[in-house]
């Protein structure tokens, strides 16, 4: 099947040449896990259906022009007769092979949506995301609510364990998609959705909201980062400390800065007085590969440039920009930097 094979290669490829350069790949044809494979091997299904029907449509109208027979005397009653009858028995076969199609295609897609909602035995991981205009919320649940927590953006899970998200929205409809790990699935106000994965590949897959939801829309990405268990128990772990103490003089002056600007009533950090929840929540903030929703590569540099204006960066989005001097400015970039 070497059609097919160019055809994989294309596909794997083009994402690649859009994204090049851009971190990990999005991609529904290169599935991750089971039920993002359901999809896949559904899309081949439709995609092979489609080219056969296409091509027996065209070879039959090839048929036709090749072998049309043109009128040389007066009609042939008898003659017509026999070929009206041929071509009522051909339209039943169409109408039949469609209505077979047609329903096979529908019975795999039945069974497909079947197969996404079973949950494997064994441990499974609750997190819920919360969609807000333009970032993710993720909570991390746990039967124990002490070992809950908040984070955004960025999604860690162990790979080989089955995770179920519970999706909301804070404000308008919006979509969760990660193309590698599964289907999408809208999170719209007012109610509670589910989806549900295992990632059985390392790696980081991202995603993006699939709903257009406002002006940053395309600026709302999220990203899975399947890791092996240890790795991801460890990173569980720090997740759940309050936020690291200031390494530093600057850092601590930093934190004064922070904890007396109007930061706080947006933004969390466990281990200080800071618990607005409008906003993501910052304790690990440093720990994160991407601020803003997937718009910057996590960077001191890039924090800064973020905090003095995210409107140029992000124009529309629901942060403003927090007047502080040069220095107080440096004192918390140097704080938010060492939230690992
Ligand atoms: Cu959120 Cu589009």
């Amino acid at each position: 099947m070497t059609g097919r094979r160019a055809l994989r290669q294309l596909a794997a490829a083009s994402p690649l040449l859009l994204a090049a350069g851009c971190g990990p790949l999005s991609s529904a044809l290169g599935s991750a896990g089971p039920q993002a494979r359901g999809i896949e091997t559904l899309w081949w299904l439709f995609f092979w259906v489609c080219v056969a029907v296409y091509a027996v449509v065209l070879l039959w109208l090839g048929y036709a022009l090749l072998h049309r027979q043109r009128r040389t005397a007066g009609p042939d009653t008898q003659a017509d007769a026999g070929r009206e009858q041929t071509a009522a028995r051909g339209l039943v076969a169409w109408v039949g092979g469609t209505v077979a199609i047609l329903f096979a295609l529908t019975f795999a897609s039945f069974w497909t949506d079947r197969g996404l909602s079973s949950a494997p035995a064994g441990e499974t991981i609750d997190v819920e995301v919360t969609a807000n205009q333009w970032w993710w919320q993720v909570r991390y649940l746990d039967a124990d609510p002490s070992r809950s927590f908040i984070t955004a953006n960025e999604i860690h899970v162990p790979v080989g364990t089955f995770v179920k998200l519970t999706l909301r929205s804070q404000d308008v409809i919006h979509s969760f998609w990660v193309p590698n790990l599964a289907g999408k699935q809208d999170l719209i106000p007012g109610r509670e959705n589910t989806l549900a994965f295992t990632a059985e590949r390392e790696g980081v897959y991202r995603g993006q909201c699939a709903e257009f939801c406002g002006l940053q829309h395309a600026n709302m990405a999220i990203e899975v980062v399947a890791e092996p268990v240890e790795t991801f128990a460890a990173w569980r772990e720090a997740q759940l400390q309050p936020a690291a103490e200031p390494a530093n003089e600057q850092a601590t002056r930093g934190r004064d800065t922070f904890l007396a600007s109007a930061c706080v009533m947006c933004h969390s950090i466990r281990g200080t007085v800071a618990g607005g929840h409008t906003a993501p929540d910052l304790t690990h903030l440093a720990s994160r590969r991407f601020i803003a929703a997937g718009t910057l590569p996590m960077s001191r540099g890039n924090l800064g440039a973020w905090i003095a204006d995210p409107q140029t960066l992000k124009p529309g989005n629901h942060m403003p920009i927090v007047g502080m001097s040069a220095d107080d400015f440096q004192s918390l970039l140097a704080f938010l930097d060492g939230l690992k």
